[in-house]
C-alpha cells in the first residue's frame, strides 16, 4: 500500500492504472476506521482491479461548535487495517493541500441537502458534496463505495453525480452493526458505558417500525409515533428527527406503497449525535 499525501502524486500514481484501463474503486473516509468502513473496502476489492481509500477529516462539513477538533484520528491503526485489506493507495492529504488559501468554490446540491441531517446541520452537505467532488476529480474512480448508514449523504452524492454528469458509479453498501444492533460509527468511541446502552434504543425503534410495517401498518404518522414512543423510554436520548421519506428525494411520505421508504433517525446521546436508518419495502420487492 502506497501512502500519498499530495494531489499531484495521487494523480500520477493512478495514471498508469488509468492508461492500462484498470478498473479503479474508491472509498472516501474520515478515518478512525471500523468494520463498516472495511466492508466498503472489501466491496471495492471485489469489484475493482485497483482500490484507493482516502482519509481526510474534512473541515468544511463541520459547523463551528461541532466535533471537528476532537474527531477521532487513529492514522497508524487505520494504516495497519488497510494494509491487511491489501489496498493499493491511501490518499491522506492535509487540509492545506485540499483547501489552499483562497479556495472559495463549493458544490451545493439544492433542496435534498436541506433535508434530514442537512436540516439539523446547515452547510454540512455542502461541505460533503464539495470534498467528495474534489476527491472524485483527483482519483477519477470508475466506482465509489458509500455506506447506506449515511442514507442522506448517499442520496446527496447520487444526486450530485447525476446532476453534474460525473463519470463514476456510486455503490451503496449495507449498514454494519455491532452484535447488539448498534450501527458502527467512528463517533461511538465518544459514548460512556451507560450512553452506549442508551444508544441501543435507536436500532430498537427502527426494529419496532420494521415489524409494525411488515405486520401491515403503512401509515407513516403511526409508524413515526411508535418509534418516538420507543425512544421516549430512554429520556436521556434527545431525538433530533425520526422521519420516513423517499430514499432518493428525501421528501416525507404519508403512506408506504410499493416503493421502498427510508425510516431515518438522528439523536443525541449525551453530546454525541448518532444516526441510523432502515429501508422499509414490501416482501415482493425484497425477495
Ligand atoms: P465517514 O464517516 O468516515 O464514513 C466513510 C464511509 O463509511 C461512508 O460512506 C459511510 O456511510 C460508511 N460507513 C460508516 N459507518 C458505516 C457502517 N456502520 N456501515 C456501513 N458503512 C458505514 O462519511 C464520511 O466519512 C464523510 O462524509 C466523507 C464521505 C468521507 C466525506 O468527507
Amino acid at each position: 500500500m502506497q501512502i500519498i499525501p499530495t494531489i499531484t502524486e495521487m494523480r500520477s500514481a493512478l495514471w498508469t492504472s488509468q492508461q492500462r484501463e484498470r478498473i479503479i474503486g474508491f472509498v472516501p473516509t474520515m478515518g478512525a476506521l471500523h468494520e463498516g468502513h472495511l466492508s466498503l473496502v472489501r466491496a471495492a476489492k471485489e469489484k475493482c482491479h485497483v482500490v484507493a481509500v482516502s482519509i481526510f477529516v474534512n473541515p468544511t462539513q463541520f459547523a463551528p461548535g461541532e466535533d471537528f477538533t476532537r474527531y477521532p484520528r487513529t492514522f497508524d491503526a487505520d494504516c495497519t487495517a488497510l494494509e491487511k485489506e491489501k489496498i493499493d493507495f491511501l490518499f491522506a492529504p492535509s487540509a492545506e493541500e485540499m483547501y489552499p488559501p483562497g479556495a472559495t468554490t463549493y458544490v451545493k446540491v439544492e433542496e435534498i441537502a436541506d433535508r434530514l441531517c442537512g436540516r439539523s446541520r446547515p452547510g454540512h452537505f455542502r461541505g460533503v458534496a464539495t470534498v467528495v467532488s474534489k476527491l472524485f476529480n483527483i482519483v477519477q474512480p470508475d466506482f465509489a463505495f458509500f455506506g447506506l448508514k449515511d442514507a442522506a449523504q448517499f442520496a446527496v452524492i447520487r444526486r450530485m453525480v447525476r446532476d453534474l454528469n460525473i463519470p463514476v458509479e456510486i455503490v451503496g453498501c449495507p449498514i454494519v452493526r455491532e452484535s447488539d444492533g448498534l450501527a458502527m460509527s467512528s463517533r461511538n468511541v465518544y459514548l460512556s458505558g451507560e450512553e452506549r446502552r442508551q444508544a441501543l434504543v435507536l436500532s430498537r425503534a427502527l426494529k419496532h417500525v420494521e415489524e409494525s410495517f411488515h405486520a401491515g401498518e403503512c401509515d407513516t404518522q403511526k409508524l413515526i409515533a411508535l418509534a418516538k414512543q420507543v425512544i421516549a423510554a430512554e429520556p436521556a436520548v434527545r431525538l433530533d428527527y425520526f422521519e420516513i421519506v423517499d430514499p432518493d428525494s428525501l421528501k416525507p411520505l404519508s403512506t408506504i406503497g410499493d416503493q421502498p421508504a427510508l425510516a431515518a433517525v438522528a439523536a443525541f446521546v449525551g453530546n454525541t449525535r448518532l444516526i441510523d436508518n432502515t429501508l422499509l419495502h414490501t416482501k415482493a420487492l425484497s425477495s
